[in-house]
């Protein structure tokens, strides 16, 4: 079976950034509470010209720059995104700006856990051997759909987008065993969980014709329940990173960096508590981005390769959570 290597990482430039102080000029807030709660100082926005599809479309191509890839040369896009500029999808726009000509592409969505569940879904369609040249994008633009009147969570989200690609390793490239960048992986989902997280579609029944009504309405901004999330976040992920390594056939002593989706600090630090994984082995960078959602885990990680922290040959523990609710856990060897 071919192995799955990650060769390149991108993210998208925001310039746009929204302090805990300004802030606290729309809502009931502060900076300290804001901080000290969930370690976030500032979070960036799209701007006024940005599109879901080119955060995106940016993010890959900055990945594909890095891997030293053409775009003609990539044969899959996986979109992780829970805010598409269209329902229908947005990935075959974000082809159609790369120019990558020759890729299929298609929109997942798995809210925060997004990535994760791209990265695993796009590692199958290379162990099949269908693919050589995989990118995965997670990118969401959340301040369309926060509640800028509710500090409970406006306080939390940010804009992103971040990419990697990922690529085949056949066994004829010299080593008896294809080096494998996918060591194991865990993914779960609970809808009993479903009203803890919520963008939900507002009904309103529209007479058509005769006695029929179609059932037309809107979206509305983001609810959640902090509390239950939070309680969720650090029971269910060190499970399911544990459960990951497990499959890897390591343990939390094999692992370089613990890499989870950038909602809150007192979660990571918890989690990585409970997984005996001490401090300065967790990449954080919420403090600078916020919760941005399928954006989080691959712009930390851009972040983190791109100044050196995360060298060729890490383990990495990357786990994602949030709204489905869904929750689940990647290893992955970086280059
Ligand atoms: N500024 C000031 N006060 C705020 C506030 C804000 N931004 N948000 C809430 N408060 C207040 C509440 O109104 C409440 O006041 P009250 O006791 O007078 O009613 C008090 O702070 C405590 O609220 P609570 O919701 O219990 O706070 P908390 O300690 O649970 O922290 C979160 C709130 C959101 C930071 C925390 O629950 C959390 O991080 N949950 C996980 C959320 C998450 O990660 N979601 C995304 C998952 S993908």
């Amino acid at each position: 079976m071919p192995g799955v290597a990650l060769v390149g990482s991108g993210s998208a430039d925001l310039p746009a950034t929204l302090t805990n102080d300004d802030l606290s000029q729309l809502v009931d807030t502060s900076d300290d509470w804001i901080a000290s709660r969930t370690g976030i100082r500032q979070r960036h926005l799209a701007g006024a010209d940005d599109s879901l599809a080119s955060l995106a479309a940016a993010a890959g191509k900055n990945a594909l720059a890095m891997a030293g890839l053409a775009p003609e040369e990539v044969q899959l896009i996986v979109l992780a995104t829970s805010t598409p500029d269209d329902l229908f999808g947005s990935a075959c726009q974000v082809q159609t700006l790369l120019g990558a000509s020759r890729a299929v592409a298609f929109d997942l969505t798995a809210a925060c856990s997004g990535f994760v569940f791209a990265l695993v879904t796009a590692a199958q369609y290379i162990y099949t051997g269908v693919f050589q040249n995989v990118l995965v994008i997670g990118a969401d633009v959340l301040s369309r759909w926060t509640d800028w009147d509710d500090r409970r969570t406006c306080v939390l989200f940010g804009d992103g987008a971040g990419a990697v690609v990922m690529q085949r390793q056949d066994d004829s490239q010299g080593t008896e065993e294809p080096g494998n960048g996918l060591l194991g992986f865990e993914l779960c989902s609970d809808g009993t969980l479903n009203n803890c997280l919520n963008l939900s579609y507002q009904v309103a029944s529209k007479p058509l014709v005769g006695d029929l009504t179609v059932q037309q309405g809107q979206f509305v901004p983001i609810t959640m329940n902090g509390r239950e999330v939070y309680k969720f976040a650090v029971s269910r992920v060190p499970e399911v990173i544990e459960k990951a390594l497990f499959r890897a056939n390591l343990t939390t002593a094999d692992v370089d960096w613990l890499l989870l989706h950038q909602a809150n600090q007192r979660i990571l630090d918890a989690v990585a508590d409970r997984l005996k994984i001490p401090r300065d082995r967790v990449l954080s960078n919420m403090i600078h981005h916020g919760n941005t959602s399928a954006a989080s885990i691959p712009l930390a990680l851009d972040e983190a390769v791109r100044s050196g922290q995360v060298q060729p040959g890490d383990v990495i523990a990357t786990a994602g959570f949030g709204a489905g609710l869904t929750w689940g856990a990647a290893i992955v060897r970086w280059g």
